[in-house]
């Protein structure tokens, strides 16, 4: 064969290999749009990502308030590391140990790291529940450690009962997995967030109701993560910890497609065997959590906006179903539209959480400083008393620069009729009550 005719082959078979490639290589799960990303919730992510609020360098950027980020607490761990340089393998102190670490580690896990889990996971849980090491397989994060425990429990066809409003995420996550549809009797408990308990009443772990019943443990399964507990999304720990023997090894043996770094367990080992940081992280994280939590609400108090009464958790569920022009999801879309693209604050509407009852949107409160808070107030205050402004017979435009406007006999009835109105009314107007069949 010549060279031109080789030429003209290898062209084609690159051509042909460039065709399968880019048209029939993606599998029907990876195309069938199930991932969930073309909703309100990853929208404005997108928003926020494209025009980034910063104090100076963007102060009219959007700010992020639709991230469950744990940020209060950074100063502490950051104190803790440069305390305890020889925790890191990456530092003079901790070098020695880098080629031990950096090697293969099994599935099960640094038995240090399943040791201080454990126990953090106790301490966590005020001392009232003891975990095993020995049952603790680790997944990637709390989503992979969801995927995992779907692999282990779902056949084809089974289902998962998930309360809503439930994370939005859930919506792609599991739908992306060929065995997305899960099952059975068992008891899957989801409980990354057990630390962000800043009021009463106390949470209570499915670890501690065992311990007082008497009841199939071989059913009960929970997922924890220290993405929410710790704000430490980054480090990807999530945890299965099952009671039943053929779950946690059928889950070892899974967990090889999400292993945590055995770097990140070698430092969290240290960090989490400190008792006395953990269990100042512990108090510390809730005190601070509750503080912010009061501030942030008390702020849209004052300028007409309620919140859902909330005792945990690094988000609020902020009342604005008097703002809506119509009350229906098309209604709350379009106010949230006005409040990403002119007000620039990325706040989640709850339909893109399955909430059964337009109005209703999430606000993350521990992921910025408390200067953003301010600035966060003060753009909803205007965005409210501007929707007065322009509702107003004689229209006058104090602030030609905002567009939204909103009905102001809305408003009327939600300022003026909190009873009526008030999302802790025992009428059952709670997203968080409605679990969806
Ligand atoms: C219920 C729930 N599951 C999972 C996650 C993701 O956690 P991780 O980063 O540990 O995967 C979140 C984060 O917001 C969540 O709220």
């Amino acid at each position: 064969m010549g060279k031109p005719i080789k030429r003209k082959l290898a062209r084609k078979i690159n051509i042909s290999l460039f065709l399968t490639t880019t048209m029939g290589i993606l599998s029907k799960i990876a195309t069938n749009d199930g991932h969930g990303e073309n909703t309100p919730y990853f929208d404005g992510w997108k928003a926020f990502n494209r025009n980034p609020f910063h104090p100076t360098q963007n102060p009219e950027g959007v700010i992020q308030l639709g991230l469950a980020e744990n940020q209060l607490c950074f100063d502490l761990i950051k104190n803790w590391i440069t305390k305890n340089p020889e925790a890191s393998i990456c530092t003079p102190e901790g070098v020695e140990d880098f080629k031990d670490i950096a090697n293969f580690q099994d599935y099960h896990g640094l038995p240090e790291f399943r040791q201080a889990v454990a126990k953090f996971m106790g301490k966590a849980r005020g001392g009232r529940a003891t975990f095993e090491p020995d049952r603790i397989v680790m997944g990637g994060g709390a989503t992979g450690a969801n995927e995992l425990i779907m692999f282990c429990l779902a056949d084809p066809g089974d289902a998962f009962l998930v309360p809503s409003p439930y994370y939005a995420a859930f919506n792609r996550d599991p739908r992306m997995a060929h065995w997305s549809k899960t099952s059975s009797s068992s008891l899957r408990q989801l409980e990354q967030f057990r630390t962000t308990v800043f009021k009463s009443p106390k949470f209570v772990s499915v670890a501690e109701v065992i311990e007082e019943m008497d009841c199939n443990r071989d059913l009960i399964h929970i997922i924890y993560s220290l993405s929410k507990d710790m704000g430490l999304p980054g480090f990807r720990v999530g945890i299965v910890y099952s009671y039943n023997d053929a779950v946690v090894n059928c889950g070892r043996k899974m967990s090889s497609f999400g292993l945590v770094s055995s770097q990140t367990q070698y430092l969290l080992a240290s960090m989490l065997s400190d008792e006395e940081f953990v269990d100042n992280f512990i108090a510390e994280s809730s005190k601070r959590l509750a503080k912010r939590h009061h501030t942030f609400t008390k702020g849209l108090e004052q300028v007409g906006i309620n919140c859902l009464k909330s005792n945990a958790g690094l988000f609020f569920w902020m009342d604005l179903r008097h703002l809506l022009k119509e009350q229906t999801f098309e209604g709350e879309i379009a106010l949230w539209r006005k409040i990403i693209n002119d007000v620039k604050l990325n706040v989640s509407p709850g339909c893109a959480f399955e909430c059964k009852e337009p109005g209703w949107f999430r606000v993350c409160f521990a992921n910025i400083d408390d200067d953003t808070v301010q600035v966060t107030l003060k753009r909803i205050g205007a965005f409210v008393r501007q929707g007065k402004e322009d509702e107003k017979p004689t229209k006058k435009r104090w602030q030609q620069n905002l567009r939204l406007s909103f009905s102001s006999r809305m408003y009327e009835q939600g300022v003026m009729s909190p009873h009526m109105l008030s999302p802790h009314s025992p009428i059952p107007q709670s997203p968080l009550v409605r679990a969806r069949t």
